[in-house]
């Protein structure tokens, strides 16, 4: 119950090989880089707030058969390790993930030069799911005003300068989304867009399926579409994260599961932001094949 009501500090930020990180990952760091990852892992790779859980619980319940019991054994952060993640004094989540049983599904948000080398020397499965810019940028603000484990936001026009210069945990968009699209074509990689997934959740969630080698029945697949469904996800408690106590993230200042729709950035933005952003964006994405809907 003390946990509830205590408040606490918020954390600074320490470069991990140049990427923003909570120091206590960096305390980690080389374990974390010495992890053991197998061939049948499956890792889940997104920058922060590009649809981790809604994929996160699109795989659970295709590795699960559909079976809805199952998919609530726990919630959502114990049954996909986050390989990075340490919040002293509780044990490295890497603790959990050696714990686990095989196939093992992952999570994590590091960006491809930091994912530990066991992952491409045991050629794993990774999905990687990204976000248009604006709208990611619209949730990571709003995810942390209510996320008291990460830094203190600042004002909206102050964050909008501290995403564009990837001083945030977890580093720059820009760079994230871009490295993995390179990497695509040469390790096994499903990169998936969040756009995409909501315009069309069956075919993307047929993409998974054949990335993973599973067949279900029409009729599970039925059942997914539907339990993974905005509104059906933000009332479970086993994948909306209302469980953790609101001293580290409190959904009465924004809740986890907030809008779950591209566009919600033109309710941010003013006109000279989003004219400065796209200049800025033009600049950062130059060269690059990688391409995004900002709204379907
Ligand atoms: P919003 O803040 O825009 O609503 P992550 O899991 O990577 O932290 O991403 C969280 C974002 O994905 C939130 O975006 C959340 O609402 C959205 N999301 C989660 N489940 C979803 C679902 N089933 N459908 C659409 N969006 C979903």
């Amino acid at each position: 119950m003390a946990l509830n009501t205590e408040v606490r500090k918020r954390p600074q930020l320490r470069e991990v090989e140049g990427i923003p990180l909570l120091p206590a990952i960096g305390d980690h760091w080389n374990q974390i880089q010495k992890f053991e990852a197998k061939p049948d892992d499956l890792l889940i790779c997104t920058y922060p707030k590009s649809g981790t859980t809604w994929i996160q619980e699109i795989v659970d319940m295709i590795e699960q058969n559909g079976d809805l019991e199952k998919c609530q054994r726990t919630s959502i952060d114990f049954r996909h390790p986050f390989i990075e993640w340490v919040q002293p004094p509780e044990p490295p989540d890497l603790d959990l993930a050696n714990k686990m049983p095989s196939p093992r599904t992952l999570k994590s948000h590091l960006p491809i030069q930091m994912i530990p080398p066991s992952f491409w020397e045991k050629n794993s499965k990774i999905i990687y799911v990204a976000r248009n810019a604006k709208d990611c940028l619209v949730s990571y603000y709003h995810f942390s005003r209510m996320n008291q484990l990460l830094p203190d936001p600042g004002t909206w026009k102050d964050y909008v300068e501290t995403f564009k210069t990837g001083k945030v945990m977890w580093g720059s968009w820009y760079d994230h989304v871009k490295g993995w699209w390179d990497a695509k074509d040469k390790h096994r990689i499903l990169y998936l867009f969040y756009e995409d997934v909501k315009e069309d959740p069956k075919r993307e969630i047929q993409k998974i399926l054949k990335f993973l080698e599973k067949d279900i029945s029409d009729e599970i697949l039925k059942k997914i579409i539907y339990h993974t469904s905005f509104d059906v996800m933000k009332h479970n408690p086993m994948a909306n994260y209302t469980t953790l106590p609101a001293s580290i993230m409190d959904h009465s200042i924004s809740p986890f599961m907030r809008k779950g729709m591209p566009g919600d950035w033109k309710n941010y933005f003013t006109v000279a932001q989003n004219e400065e952003f796209d200049k800025d964006y033009q600049k950062k994405m130059a060269g690059s094949t990688l391409t995004f809907r900002t709204e379907i």
